[in-house]
């Protein structure tokens, strides 16, 4: 059996993994338990959402790029639907625009939605831009959002970016944002990313820590979920505070002429309401995240409710607030 769920359930994605793994380039680590539970425990009103979007009988994203990274985030939240598509390059990727000239050639590694891509391809105009992830369903969209804007320079292509398509020496930018962090082997990714870029070509990476949230109320179960979240991360693959780590992994990567900045994603508002519902209802809902949660002893069922409760009753607050901490980091390939 070969299925990819756009949940990225652990247990599809394990049977790629399992497929894929004597060649893997970045192998995630797996929970202890990756098959399905089909007897899991919930509440009423946490009944888990699954979707399949028939990949079996077409070449997956696995296929293609022999990627073998478990994205621990899934594809179908409120979270990725909204908040991933409302990134844009004049926020996320600031500090890069400044390095970017009209005629460069940029890749975008991991580029999910492509809606921070749209930007640095206007800013490069009439150079081309590439946007690559391992998500067929998110390249899907990116194109369709493209398309719809009759962007002629831009191209989006399933790929994995530990093991690029691209000969040496390809682009003039390489730039990715809150792709590393979920890498088990954020080196090897780094390493492709100079391997692309040409000889005094910049590269910008910008991921978000884990050690740097703010939230209004501060109260213990906002925060309990927080450090909840970021223990299941650690099960799944990837680092949730690689982030400060960028500007040694860039240097000892070889990379020069290094600038570090820092800065925050602020959801206050509307932005806010829908974060908090995001956390309260749609990551609760994900089967593989309660199933681990519960698996792996981080919390009850009644402690993940309260938690649930609490984001809910936030949501409601009309000056609630959450800040996410992101480190930023360009460099130069000698
Ligand atoms: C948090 S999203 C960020 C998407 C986009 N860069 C943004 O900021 O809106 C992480 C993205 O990285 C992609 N991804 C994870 N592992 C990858 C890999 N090994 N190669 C390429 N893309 C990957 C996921 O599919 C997902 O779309």
């Amino acid at each position: 059996m070969h299925i990819v769920g756009r949940t990225t359930s652990s247990a599809c994605i394990a049977n790629s993994l399992l497929l894929h793994q004597h060649h893997t380039p970045c192998l995630a680590k797996m929970p202890p338990s990756v098959g399905w539970i089909a007897t899991l425990r919930l509440t009423p009103g946490l009944e888990p959402v699954m979707h399949f979007d028939g990949y079996a009988t077409k070449e997956t994203a696995m296929d293609k790029s022999n990627a073998a990274e478990q994205y621990a985030h899934g594809y179908d939240s409120a979270l990725t639907l909204v908040q991933h598509a409302r990134r844009r390059a004049e926020k996320q990727a600031a500090f890069l625009l400044p390095h970017l000239r009209s005629g460069m050639s940029l890749l975008d590694c991991g580029c999910g939605s492509g809606s921070i891509t749209i930007g640095l391809a206007r800013a490069v105009a009439p150079g081309k831009t590439v946007g690559i992830d391992v998500s067929g369903v998110e390249i899907e969209r990116a194109r369709a959002d493209a398309s719809n804007l009759e962007m002629s320079n831009i191209l989006f292509e399933v790929g994995n970016v530990c093991a690029l398509d691209f000969p040496d020496n390809s682009f003039d930018a390489v730039f990715s944002h809150n792709v590393l962090e979920h890498l088990n082997d954020p080196a090897r990714a780094i390493a492709e990313m100079q391997r692309v870029l040409k000889p005094g070509g910049v590269i910008g990476i910008r991921d978000a820590d884990m050690g740097g949230y703010l939230v209004q109320p501060p109260e213990k179960l906002l925060i309990d979920f927080l450090a909840l979240y970021e223990s299941d991360w650690h099960t799944v693959s990837g680092d949730p505070r690689f982030a400060r780590r960028l500007p040694q992994a860039l240097g000892e990567a070889g990379l020069a002429d290094l600038r570090v900045s820092a800065s925050y994603d602020v959801y206050f508002a509307e932005n806010a309401r829908t974060l908090f519902v995001d956390v309260a209802a749609a990551r609760y809902r994900e089967k593989d995240f309660v199933e681990r949660v519960l698996s792996g002893g981080m919390a009850s069922l009644e402690r993940l409710e309260a938690m649930r409760t609490a984001w809910l009753a936030a949501a409601q607050q009309r000056f609630a607030w959450v800040a996410v901490a992101h480190v930023e980091v360009t460099g130069r390939k000698a």
